[in-house]
This record gives C-alpha cells, sequence and structure tokens, in this order.
C-alpha cells in the first residue's frame, strides 16, 4: 500500500517541453520558453578590488541586474528568476541589510515604469512576512501593475530559501494535500508566493566563480543546466549571458532518456549490440 502510494507520487515519467533558445518567436506566433535563473555573485569583491565598500558593489549590481532585464527576451529567455537575497544573507551586519533592502526598494521605484512599458512582469519570490512593510507594500504595487507583461517574467527571489519552501510544502501534504507532483508543485508555489505554472528551471546560471547552488530552486532546477563563470555579476554584460545561452543551446538534455541527436542509441543499434557475441 505504502510503496504503491510512493510509486504513483513519484514515478510520472515526464519530458518537459524542450526549450530553444534563440527560437522565441515560433511559426504560427507561439511563443517557445525557456527559463534562466542566476545566482548573482561578486558585488562585494568588485567593490573590494576598487577599494570601495560593498555597497558600492550592490549599487553597481543593479545596472547589472537592468542590463540582464533588457537583454534577456532578445536571447529568448522567456522567464528569468534572479536570486537577490537568500534567506541565510540575514547574517550579514545590520548596516549592508539594511542598504540591500533600501535598494531593492529604490530599485522597483526607478524601474516600474520601465517594466510595464517593456512588457514585463515581475514577481518576487520568497518569505514576506521578514522584509520591511514599506518594500512588501511595493512589491505588491509593482506586481499588480506589471502583471499584465507578456514579453518576460521577472522572478525576483528576496528572503527565499529552498528548503524552507520545500519544507513548507511537505508540511501541507501533511496536513492532507495530496501527494501527487503536481499538488507538492503547487504548494511549492504557494510557500514562496510564485505564480503557478511556471516552467522548471532550464539553465542556471552562477557568476563571480564559485560552484555551488546556495540554497537556490532545488526543486525546480532538477534537470536545469548548469554553468559557472569568474565574471562578477556588476561585469556581467549582455555578451555573458548570450554566451551562457550558447553554451546552453550546445548540451544534449536527456531528462534520464536517450539522445536525440546523432549517434544517439537507437533501439536497433542497442538490439546488435546485445546480440553480438
Ligand atoms: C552577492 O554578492 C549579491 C547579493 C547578496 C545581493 C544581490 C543584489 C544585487 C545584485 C543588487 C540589486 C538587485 C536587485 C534585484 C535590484 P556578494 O555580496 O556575496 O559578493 P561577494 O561574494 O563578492 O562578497
Amino acid at each position: 500500500m505504502v510503496r504503491s502510494t510512493l510509486d504513483s507520487r513519484w514515478r510520472e515519467p515526464e519530458q518537459p517541453e524542450p526549450a530553444s533558445p534563440g527560437n522565441f518567436k515560433q511559426p504560427g506566433g507561439g511563443r517557445d520558453r525557456f527559463h534562466v535563473a542566476i545566482i548573482m555573485d561578486g558585488n562585494g569583491r568588485w567593490a573590494y578590488k576598487r577599494g570601495r565598500p560593498r555597497a558600492v558593489g550592490h549599487v553597481a549590481g543593479t545596472t547589472a541586474v537592468r542590463r540582464t532585464v533588457e537583454s534577456a527576451p532578445e536571447l529568448g529567455i522567456t522567464t528569468l528568476t534572479l536570486y537577490a537575497f537568500s534567506s541565510d544573507n540575514w547574517r550579514r551586519p545590520r548596516g549592508e541589510v539594511g542598504h540591500l533592502m533600501r535598494l531593492f526598494q529604490k530599485h522597483l521605484d526607478s524601474e516600474c515604469a520601465r517594466l510595464t512599458d517593456s512588457g514585463v512582469r515581475l514577481s518576487v519570490i520568497g518569505r514576506r512576512d521578514r522584509i520591511p512593510g514599506s518594500l512588501k507594500r511595493r512589491i505588491a504595487h509593482v506586481e499588480e501593475r506589471t502583471s499584465e507583461g507578456t514579453s518576460l517574467h521577472l522572478r525576483v527571489a528576496i528572503d527565499y530559501s529552498a528548503r524552507d519552501a520545500l519544507l513548507a510544502a511537505a508540511g501541507r501534504l501533511a496536513e492532507g494535500v495530496p501527494p501527487t507532483r503536481q499538488a507538492f508543485e503547487r504548494t511549492l508555489a504557494q510557500a514562496i508566493h510564485a505564480p503557478r505554472g511556471t516552467r522548471d528551471v532550464d539553465l542556471l546560471i552562477r557568476t563571480g566563480g564559485e560552484q555551488r547552488l546556495s540554497d537556490f530552486l532545488l526543486w525546480e532546477s532538477a534537470y536545469a543546466e548548469l554553468f559557472f563563470t569568474d565574471v562578477l555579476w556588476p561585469d556581467f554584460s549582455e555578451a555573458d549571458l548570450a554566451s551562457a545561452v550558447q553554451a546552453f543551446a550546445a548540451r544534449d538534455r536527456r531528462y534520464g532518456g536517450l539522445s536525440r541527436g546523432p549517434g544517439r542509441a537507437t533501439e536497433s543499434s542497442l538490439c546488435e549490440r546485445t546480440a553480438a557475441p
């Protein structure tokens, strides 16, 4: 009994619709979908290299955010998730945390019209109960103003922890939510205030030279292609984003199945191989 429940929960082999960067407009006016997530790292080191306080690096980081958001649709990106503040970042000095919160608010204020005009829909994912009330109100306002945007879905993660989100969703299962992947993903989205139906991450980029996931989108990145670059976030350019997308396009995504490309193992070639002495 337990076994069959687990089987029905986890055995749902599905091959997601493949993402095709650079092929944004599909014949017939449809849209391909491509989700890129970025761990924006290196603001502090960028400032340190210039003998400036870390805050200067974060301000420079906002310019890279604007640049990336502007270039994303041209590269076929339809959803862009940026890791701006992890739940572990509360451990940073009070002054730096306060500066970041004010910066997020200022950026939302200054970018709202630009986002609306360019058809970008903004969502903030993460917890909402620990950030300053003024920021919370600003987020709600910009989310509302941009809700009709269709050129890009920009998701900014603030006070976000993938483990906390998974725990919250697991707690809902314990309360009786059906143990299916679909129901779990719905509760996971609710836990981080994310709109439902967002595609899993196709490409996860981390700048700043470290090669780790840092509690970011652990569930949603199950089959993400990973791309690490030494470029510090404030220096991250449109060309860097294009290089990452190009590297992604060259990857062979099999989702545990077989390659679709040349040299793939076909049924007949496998039979021949097994039949050989
Ligand atoms: C990591 O670099 C960066 C952050 C914790 C903050 C990210 C914030 C921004 C890019 C600014 C604005 C963002 C938005 C969405 C408006 P770090 O400080 O850990 O750098 P380090 O590893 O060099 O110390």
